[in-house]
């Protein structure tokens, strides 16, 4: 009986099989032609394709008044709004003293100052002031939570050099919702007892640029979801600058200066300029996160990502026109990640038309400010960081563990590690840094100034230098992460205080921070 049963049974299985196999290649043939379709939608350019046809919105400057005590006083309300993009219907935002990002804060070196923040955006938020030296209770880090309704008045001294820095939300989780939504500012330091010539007229040679990428639905709202495969979170496929999508600037003068701040939540860019005819041309860095270069670095390409700043004065002919382009940046990862990271985007980000007469402008200096001047031999301690997953040295970010004590007044190593395939960078709070070596070698030029965040290639080595000066607060920690803010909010952060000897702070402690809302 056997035989026949075979006989019967052969041709279904067979079928079966046969079955079996369609499925699979079907299933597989499906697979690649998505992952194909990923692959290929995952590389975007807009090289020529934007028809810059808005004037470049430019952040007023905060109003302030000076009080009692002589602190110059800034008022903020943190906002829900409605932003007309150009979009054809207005986007529900939120935005700072208005619908979408905030004023630009302007100090002097050495002044008080003092900022009044409200919060009506009907959710806990926090302020953060990236790249001020000031103390932990001040910061406006995940501790400082405000309360819906609430009022948060920190107060500080400014004393560092003249740069670019901003402010954003940094609640634990949420960073990347509420800087998404439009929640974001300049705020510019000046030190008029080193000041070189350089153009400083806010607004008209003197330009704040606020890169960001947004995705939109059909309905005209901000659309915050992933790309397919995406290693670093949200990438979008339109660039605002300072809120507006297409924009363009008149250059009234010979010179103009860019302050290109990175406030996308992923997205990396390598800035260059070009012509009508697709040419380069050249600009000059004049300064990175923390300040000025000790002296101007002629240059094609400057690549920041998120947290990022750099200052580059561009000039100009009379007449003519030059596009502000993100090129394909250079991510040093492998070529899927690279792909799916954005790594293959080309994206035009605003055009500079120069007016037919120019107003002159100053010669460049040679010299811009002095050079940081942290040496290893000062290093009292080595730390190591390796970021990798969502941990920094395996532990995800907890709110109740100090991960690090510093000494203050001590100079310190920190060796970051991305142990990862993919983009991570490294911001730390309170300081600006010296880039030591990256992946062995000395930094380039735009890596010679002050820095606060800093990129970190798959695979790659960062040794940073710096100084912790000021102020010691052993309940109120301070932060360093990853500031691609899927990364960030996902765990990839720690906590640092600094501390007096006799404060007897151990590693692994609570902070027992007295979270400081209300006023
Ligand atoms: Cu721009 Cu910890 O932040
Ligand atoms: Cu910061
Ligand atoms: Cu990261």
């Amino acid at each position: 009986m056997s035989a026949p049963s075979r006989i019967r049974t052969t041709p279904r299985r067979g079928r079966r099989i046969l079955a079996w196999a369609v499925a699979v290649v079907v299933l597989v043939g499906a697979a690649a032609a998505l992952a194909a379709l990923a692959w290929s939608v995952a590389a975007r350019t807009t090289a020529g394709q934007v028809d810059f046809s808005r004037p470049l919105a430019i952040p007023p400057l905060a109003e302030s008044t000076i009080d009692a005590d002589g602190r110059r006083v800034f008022d903020l309300r943190l906002q829900t709004g409605r932003t007309d993009f150009g979009l054809g219907r207005p986007t529900d935002t939120w935005g700072v003293n208005g619908p979408y990002l905030g004023p630009t804060l302007r100090a002097q070196r050495g002044e008080q100052v003092a900022v009044r923040v409200t919060n009506d955006v009907g959710e806990s938020t926090t302020l953060h002031w990236h790249g001020m030296h000031l103390p932990p209770s001040m910061d406006g880090g995940p501790h400082q939570m405000i309360e819906p309704g609430g009022i948060w008045f920190p107060s500080w001294q400014v004393d560092q050099p003249a740069a670019t820095l901003w402010y954003h939300p940094h609640l634990h989780g949420e960073t990347a919702e509420h800087v998404y939504r439009g929640l974001a500012g300049m705020f510019l330091i000046d030190d008029p007892d080193a000041a070189p010539a350089l153009p400083r007229n806010y607004g008209v040679d003197d330009l704040p640029v606020i890169v960001q990428d947004k995705s939109f639905t059909d309905d005209g709202q901000l659309d915050d979801g992933d790309p397919l495969f995406s290693p670093t979170g949200f990438l979008g496929d339109t660039i605002l600058v300072n809120g507006t999508i297409g924009p363009y600037a008149e250059v009234t003068t010979e010179t103009v200066r860019l302050r290109l701040l990175n406030a996308s939540n992923a997205r990396i860019y390598d800035f260059g300029l070009v012509d009508p005819d697709g040419r380069a041309h050249d600009f000059v860095l004049v300064g990175t996160d923390g300040g000025l270069l000790p002296a101007p670095v002629p240059g094609e390409r400057v690549q920041l990502s998120p947290g990022e700043r750099a200052e580059i004065v561009v000039s100009m002919t009379p007449g003519q026109d030059l596009v502000l382009r993100s090129f394909p940046p250079d991510l040093g990862g492998d070529f899927f990640s690279e792909r799916f990271a954005g790594g293959d985007d080309t994206l035009d980000v605003l055009q500079l038309r120069a007016a037919d007469t120019l107003a002159p402008s100053p010669a460049l200096p040679h010299r811009l400010a002095p050079a940081p001047d942290l040496r290893e031999e000062d290093a009292v301690t080595t730390r190591t960081f390796r970021l990798s997953g969502t941990a920094i040295n395996g532990q995800d970010m907890d709110m109740n563990r100090i991960d690090e004590v510093v000494r203050l007044g001590t100079t310190e190593l920190w060796e970051v590690t991305n142990a990862d395939g993919i983009p991570h960078n490294f911001h730390v709070h309170d300081v600006q840094f010296q880039v030591v070596d990256v992946a062995g070698a000395a930094p380039p030029p735009e890596l010679s100034g002050w820095k606060d965040t800093v990129y970190v290639a798959p695979g790659s080595v960062v040794r940073l230098i710096m100084r912790f000066t000021d102020y010691a607060d052993p309940e109120s920690p301070y932060m360093f992460h990853c500031h691609l803010l899927r990364h960030e909010d996902s765990g990839m952060m720690g906590q640092f205080v600094v501390v007096r000897p006799e404060d007897g702070v151990e590693p692994g402690s609570d902070p027992d921070v007295h979270a400081s809302h209300g006023s």
